[in-house]
């Protein structure tokens, strides 16, 4: 037994047919079979046995949805459904390349959905098919998502274009119904890993999440796709900003991107050898940066600040544009006016925005994104719905999503990576450093302690 729903466009001829005379209101139990099994048989299913269970009108009344029981009828090919959603990063076509691969190699098929949600949203459902796999050589290389994707219109939450706001989540799960998906392959943050599991919750949808964000800030996982490109674009800034500053013996700040959490400042400021690294997650003063650089006895310095670092009253800097979008951006400005007032320095910013995001996977990225894609078709397969592949400890494995969106990954003060750097003599903004000799930079808490006590 197999219940399978389906929506059938009413036309104009069925509308005035099927209204229900004492109310008047399109009633859909006395559509008969042979209306919609035409529909179901050149569009969706091949379920000519098909029996009416129930059915409902939409809430705009234009569509039926028709439960069947297929009779046993099962399509042997099961289809995936496949959508990237939030912010765009490097690697995400990479991920799709490899479920598809995965997914032919069980003989089943994959459509992918347009613009996140919102292709199984509109009707008819947005969606392309990954037909010819052995074409897809080229998505290992493609920068975005050829799916497109959005970061806003939360479904429960949507937004219309009067300004109120609707939930359109049963639409969604009707979009499932409607393209005969057996299984949802998500890949996002935690904002879309939230959403796509109250979906599925609500609709008994078979859900399966793949982690991605430049920001590398999902619970339960060491790695999200795209997180390694944006570091790697963020040192190469870096290293570039190191010979300007030194050329002009300025102090060059560099703002990152990485939302609640410092993982691209801090990877990226090791690697590109900055000297002073802040992170949300760390507090800091400025008298503390600006005797970091002056004890630098250089002429120039370099810094990489993430974009939530928050002044040092503690407040967020935004920048709200003429529509009231409010969004995260110019800590860096405000450095910089707060080091030339304290010591005179000469101070650039460069804000390197979504540079972040698109072009080129790294390799390592490309490697995760295949890894990810391979084990989420295999999670499916084992029935393991509603977990998320992760990486973790030099393995794939996999985790409940629930458990993956409850922790918010910020770098811990304990994190290996702040020890490293604190032990490079880089400044966190929580204290001071400064140049003991051209080679080695100490802790001036430590000095003066060595001091004291011989
Ligand atoms: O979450 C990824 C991210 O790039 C954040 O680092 C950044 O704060 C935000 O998205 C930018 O979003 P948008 O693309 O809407 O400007």
């Amino acid at each position: 037994m197999y219940e399978a729903i389906c929506k059938v466009q009413i036309t104009d001829c069925y509308r005035n047919k099927y209204r229900n005379p004492s109310t008047q209101k399109y009633c859909g139990v006395y559509l008969p079979i042979n209306i919609f099994s035409e529909y179901l048989t050149s569009r969706y299913e091949p379920y000519p046995k098909a029996v009416v269970l129930k059915s409902r009108f939409d809430h705009q009344n234009r569509n039926l949805i028709v439960s069947v029981n297929t009779m046993g009828q099962h399509r042997d090919r099961k289809r995936i459904g496949l959508l990237t959603s939030g912010g765009d990063c490097a690697g995400l076509n990479a991920a799709l390349r490899a479920v598809v691969h995965r997914a032919d190699s069980y003989g089943w098929e994959v459509f992918g959905i347009s613009r996140a949600t919102q292709g199984l949203m509109a009707r008819p459902p947005e969606y392309i098919e990954f037909e010819d796999v052995s074409r897809t050589h080229e998505l290992l290389l493609a920068g975005g998502t050829v799916l497109g994707t959005t970061n806003k219109g939360n479904p429960f939450d949507f937004p219309l274009p009067d300004g109120s706001t609707c939930d359109r989540s049963q639409d969604i799960i009707d979009g499932y119904h409607l393209l005969g998906l057996d299984a949802l392959i998500g890949i996002g943050g935690d904002g879309s890993m939230a959403i796509l599991r109250r979906l599925a919750q609500q609709g008994g949808l078979n859900l399966v999440g793949i982690p991605k964000t430049i920001d590398n800030d999902l619970g339960c996982t060491e790695r999200s796709i795209g997180f390694d490109t944006a570091v790697n674009i963020a040192t190469e800034a870096l290293d570039r900003l190191h010979f300007t500053a030194a050329s002009h013996s300025r102090v060059m700040i560099l703002e990152v991107m990485g939302r609640d959490a410092g993982h691209i400042a801090l990877n990226a400021g090791i690697a590109g050898g900055a000297d002073i690294v802040l992170i949300p997650e760390i507090p800091y003063t400025i008298d503390n940066i600006c005797q970091t650089i002056q004890g630098l006895k250089r002429n120039f310095a370099t810094i990489i600040v993430a974009e939530a670092v928050c002044t040092e009253a503690g407040e967020k800097v935004t920048q709200t544009n003429r529509l009231g979008q409010c969004r995260l951006g110019g800590i860096g400005e405000y450095l910089a006016e707060q080091i030339t007032e304290t010591i005179g320095a000469e101070t650039r910013v460069t804000v390197l925005g979504h540079v972040q995001r698109g072009g080129t996977p790294s390799p390592l990225d490309r490697v995760l994104a295949t890894t990810f894609g391979v084990e989420a078709v295999d999670l499916f397969a084992a029935e393991k719905n509603d977990h998320m592949v992760s990486w973790l400890t030099r393995q794939v494995v996999h985790v409940p999503i629930a458990e993956a969106i409850a922790e918010y990954r910020a770098v811990s003060p304990q994190d290996t990576l702040v020890k490293t750097a604190r032990g490079m003599g880089i400044c966190l903004g929580d204290s001071t450093y400064y140049a003991v000799d051209s080679h080695i930079r100490c802790k001036t808490s430590v000095l003066s302690q060595l001091e004291l006590s011989s």
